[in-house]
């Protein structure tokens, strides 16, 4: 099967991968680049699990094509702590909101939740009321249900 190559800049890193033309971005990041902090829940746009940033923006991997991504940047949650630290290992302030308000119970949808979240909160433009919050979140589903202590890391956290 012919495969085509598709240039990402990839957790801030530049790459070059060959993918087919039909792989679906998700089952490239998971599968091919080893990166399985990504989720795979629902696997058709309900569920969220699988938010990754595409230019910023939060997308549903599980949507899209990797061809569809040549010369786009993306971040993956392995990723976020390094965006804008010289250190690497400090947590993302999201990440550390999540930890200190427990706003997870079995973990599954917590990488999706805190993707999302970052694109919200980087949205300089949303104001932070709860309202919007909610709005914002509604495509990430979490089937133990820690959405109260979600939302109030995600008010919480300070960018
Ligand atoms: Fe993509 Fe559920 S796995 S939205």
């Amino acid at each position: 099967e012919a495969t085509v190559s598709v240039h990402l800049r990839l957790n801030g890193i530049p790459v070059t991968i060959e993918v087919s033309p039909n792989a679906i971005l998700l089952d490239v990041l998971r599968e091919q680049l080893g990166l399985t902090g990504t989720k795979k829940g629902c696997d058709h746009g309900q569920c969220g699990a699988c938010t990754v940033h595409l230019d910023g923006r939060a997308i549903n991997a599980c949507l899209r094509l990797a061809v569809m991504c040549e010369g786009q940047a993306i971040t993956t949650i392995e990723g976020l702590a390094n965006e804008g630290l010289a250190a690497g290992d400090a947590l993302h302030p999201v990440q550390q909101a999540f930890l200190d308000h427990d706003a997870f119970q079995c973990g599954y949808c917590s990488p999706g939740q805190i993707m999302s979240a970052v694109a919200l909160l980087e949205d300089r433009r949303v104001a932070g009321d709860i309202g919007t919050v909610r709005e914002a979140m509604s495509g990430n589903l979490c089937r133990c249900g820690a959405y109260q202590n979600i939302l109030a890391a995600i008010q919480d956290a300070r960018l």
